[in-house]
């Protein structure tokens, strides 16, 4: 039964596989996107490690100058996807977006090497990689964060990988339509559009894009040009993380300079999560930085923050959270709390489940010494995939799956979560 569920998992991953990246499933997505490609690795990595690294070097070759790296590379054509390179416009040779993706390739590429039977064989790879992640981590502190609060902000929703979450509402009616070219989406062709994000929010997606796109992508400028600046606990703590994983890297690499500035950068983002802390949701929330106030609502963004080494007390205080969230759902983790309003079980990022996140929170709970918790996200997670197969995104009420089909990043959540042996299938 695992043996087969592996089986089927790796036929996912072998359809979209392009030989040097994977796409996240053909029609919706037919282009390489930053985390999903750094999750997609470790995957790869169970049965394929050389794969796996291609994966990730793949997107690092894209990596910008000033040290971004893309949320999107468009490896080849294809009208199938609304926005496209004649939007972006980012003067790239092979064109990319102009916003970026959580940073969790640092910590994909960390336990990938822990994994690995002979890590001194990828030793110069490691160092390659380490040494372009590290400029990315950089980029981060230095242009999203110009006060030097030690977290970062998103300057588009899309750049949280958490697309339509009831986070961003707020500080979306303050991003205006005016001027935004008329456009007709492509996304509402390949899944439902009752599953999807609205026209309205298409719209401001586009306006900021054409912002950015008017500062000729100079990305020194668009934090303070743009009118949506959030910090979102669940990214800043995948960044934290993967400082932490580099640094650890860089150690071993004989890196000094990146491992001194890694762990620097990862201590002073752990004290101010601080500042995003709770006691009334019991979590972390998100923090509007145009309008200086913390966002009132209880998102996945904010247990994500366990993927960080927060304090046990609040990583305790998260499982708690999870386990309270449990009674209102039949399938762990909601992307929001069914109790607010707003919820909408099939809707994106407003409600359903996905792998990936569950991947995430598990991992850091567990490290928090939360296992029965963790043990709980998996074993749901499992119980959605015998049900539904690998979708990109599920139902937590019904376990109906959502969004597109035999999707990648789902796969590669199955391998690594039944590799590592801890949960029955
Ligand atoms: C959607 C998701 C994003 C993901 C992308 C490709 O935009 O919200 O997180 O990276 O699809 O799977």
């Amino acid at each position: 039964m695992k043996q087969d569920l592996i089986e089927q998992a790796k036929a996912v991953m072998r359809k979209n596989d392009c030989g040097t990246y994977t796409v996240p499933t053909h029609g919706l997505y037919p282009f390489q996107w930053n985390w999903d490609s750094a999750l997609v690795a470790l995957g790869f990595a169970c049965y394929d490690e050389d794969r796996a690294w291609t994966e990730i070097e793949t997107l690092l070759a894209h990596q910008w100058e000033d040290g971004m790296v893309p949320h999107i590379v468009f490896h080849k054509h294809d009208d199938g996807y609304f926005p496209g390179p004649d939007v972006w416009r980012t003067g790239r040779a092979v064109p990319t977006t102009g916003i970026t993706q959580p940073a969790v390739a640092g910590f994909a590429l960390r336990r990938i090497l822990d994994r690995s039977s002979n890590p001194e064989r990828f030793r110069e790879r490691a160092r390659a990689a380490v040494r372009k992640i590290h400029a990315w981590h950089d980029w981060f502190y230095r242009t999203r964060d110009p006060q030097q609060t030690g977290l970062v902000a998103l300057i588009h929703p899309w750049e949280a990988g958490r697309d339509n979450s009831i986070d961003w509402d707020d500080a979306f009616t303050r991003v205006p339509t005016d001027g935004v070219e008329p456009f007709k989406r492509r996304d509402t062709s390949h899944a439902n559009p009752a599953h999807r994000p609205t026209d309205e929010q298409y719209k401001r997606y586009i306006y900021l894009v054409q912002l950015f796109r008017s500062l000729n992508w100079d990305t020194a400028k668009l934090h303070d040009a743009s009118p949506f600046r959030v910090v979102d606990p669940g990214f800043n703590a995948i960044l934290i993380r993967a400082c932490s994983d580099v640094a650890d890297l860089a150690d071993w690499l004989g890196e000094g300079q990146i491992a001194r500035q890694s762990r620097d950068f990862a201590a002073k983002g752990i004290a101010a999560m601080e500042t995003l802390w709770s006691d009334k949701l019991g979590q972390y929330l998100c923090f509007d930085r145009v309008s200086n106030t913390l966002v009132q609502g209880a998102s996945v963004g904010g247990i994500m923050a366990a993927f960080c080494a927060i304090p046990a007390a609040r990583a305790a205080a998260l499982a708690q959270r999870v386990r309270a969230l449990a009674e209102q759902v039949e399938y762990l983790l909601p992307s929001h709390d069914p109790r607010e309003p707003g919820f909408d079980s099939k809707r994106y990022w407003r409600g359903p489940v996905w792998l990936i996140v569950n991947y995430m929170v598990a991992d850091g709970l567990r490290a928090a010494g939360e296992t029965a918790v963790a043990d709980q996200i998996e074993t749901d997670s499992l119980r959605l995939i015998d049900k539904g197969g690998f979708a990109e995104y599920y139902d937590p009420m019904t376990g109906e799956p959502c969004g597109g089909g035999s999707f990648t990043w789902t796969a590669a959540m199955v391998i690594e979560m039944l590799s590592a042996r801890r949960v029955a299938a």
